[in-house]
């Protein structure tokens, strides 16, 4: 069989390169992928980690989510314009107090998580259609299902894109077209230092000293802790991504993180609101003790089992 033209956008680090290394250097050779950059410059990361398959199986080239010119002509560049599998990875983050975050800032994570999102469907989309095959793969989060306190920006953008895809999906059904939301809790990336870093350099003095205590003293400091207990790594998101494009009838949702599952059911399991409203509040103001111990057994389980595969692997176990 030819291989799959997969593109990728959001090659340069993180999610998006694991993913575009892992499709390159399959060993059945089932995928030609495209890993676009917005910025070219940043290559070097993604051509050491190809190695090999460097314009073998990866071709890089430059696409840009924000800007529909450079959409199309990335798309145009490809021969018959023909793209199986659409990986829409691009992202950026937001996190703090709103009353510090501009209308501009807030629409400029819209325009990349969302309409990005949109305008690269639309332009796959009727090539799909045509050939009544193709596979969309959207990289949403938990939090498209599931708001998280500080968090209200970029949750309102990947609520967004799930609506959309959900609305969506119906219809590419009817063509063969399949649409995938890969729901990830938190992943170890440069996503995770970057919003750090702004949150590091924010100005908190447009909101409240109560407020601005409990985003850095209590936000903060909980969610380094469920990065470093929970945190999966790009490999892993690319290996879930991976198994997604390898079925035969892809599912709408995948999530890769089960400890999530339960989290995410809160607002299914009463549709009042109260279920999810009061266990959040309770887990942040009142049993955050709680929290960091079961945090910190996490991951020390974690730590052993990581022993536990090292020692397998070096006595002969797969
Ligand atoms: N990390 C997490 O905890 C986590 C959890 C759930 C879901 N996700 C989602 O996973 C996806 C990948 O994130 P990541 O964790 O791998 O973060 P990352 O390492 O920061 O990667 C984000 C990628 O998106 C690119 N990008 C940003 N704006 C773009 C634009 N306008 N056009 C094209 N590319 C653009 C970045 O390029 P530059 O290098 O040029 O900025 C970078 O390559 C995102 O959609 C994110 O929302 C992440």
């Amino acid at each position: 069989m030819a291989p799959k033209t997969v593109l990728i956008t959001g090659c340069s680090s993180g999610i998006g390169l694991a993913l575009a290394v892992k499709l390159a250097q399959d060993k059945q050779r089932r995928f030609k992928v495209i890993a676009t950059l917005r910025n070219v410059a940043k290559k070097e990361k993604l051509e050491a980690a190809a190695g090999p398959a460097l314009d073998r199986t990866l071709e890089i080239k430059q696409l840009d989510v924000c800007d529909e010119r450079s959409i199309r002509s990335c798309i145009n560049s490809i021969p018959n314009r023909h793209i199986d599998i659409l990986v829409n990875n691009a992202g950026v983050g937001l996190i703090g107090p709103i009353e510090c975050q501009s209308i501009e800032e807030m629409k400029a994570v819209m325009e990349t998580n969302f309409f990005g999102v949109v305008r690269m469907i639309k332009e796959v989309l009727p090539d799909m259609k045509k050939r009544r095959s193709g596979h969309i793969v959207v990289i949403s989060s938990v939090m498209g299902l599931q708001g998280i306190m500080f968090n209200d920006i970029y949750t309102a953008s990947k609520f967004a894109i799930e609506g959309f895809c959900e609305s969506l999906v119906v219809q590419t059904l009817k063509f063969n077209v399949f649409i995938s939301l890969i729901e990830p809790g938190p992943v170890v990336t440069e996503f995770e230092m970057k919003i750090y870093e702004d949150a590091e350099k924010a100005d908190y003095s447009q909101t409240d000293s109560e407020t601005a205590e409990i985003f850095t003293n209590i936000y903060l400091k909980n969610s380094k802790a469920i990065f470093s207990s929970l945190g999966q790594s790009p490999e892993d998101i690319a290996e879930h991504t991976l198994r997604v494009i390898g079925t035969a009838k892809p599912p709408f949702r995948h999530q890769t993180n089960t400890i999530y599952t339960p989290m995410t059911a809160l607002k299914h399991a009463d549709p009042t609101g109260a279920l999810m409203t009061d266990s959040f509040y309770k887990l942040v103001f009142k049993y955050d003790t709680l929290l960091h111990v079961s945090l910190k057994a996490i991951r020390l389980l974690r730590w052993q089992a990581h022993k536990m595969r090292q020692g397998a692997r070096l006595l002969g176990f797969r």
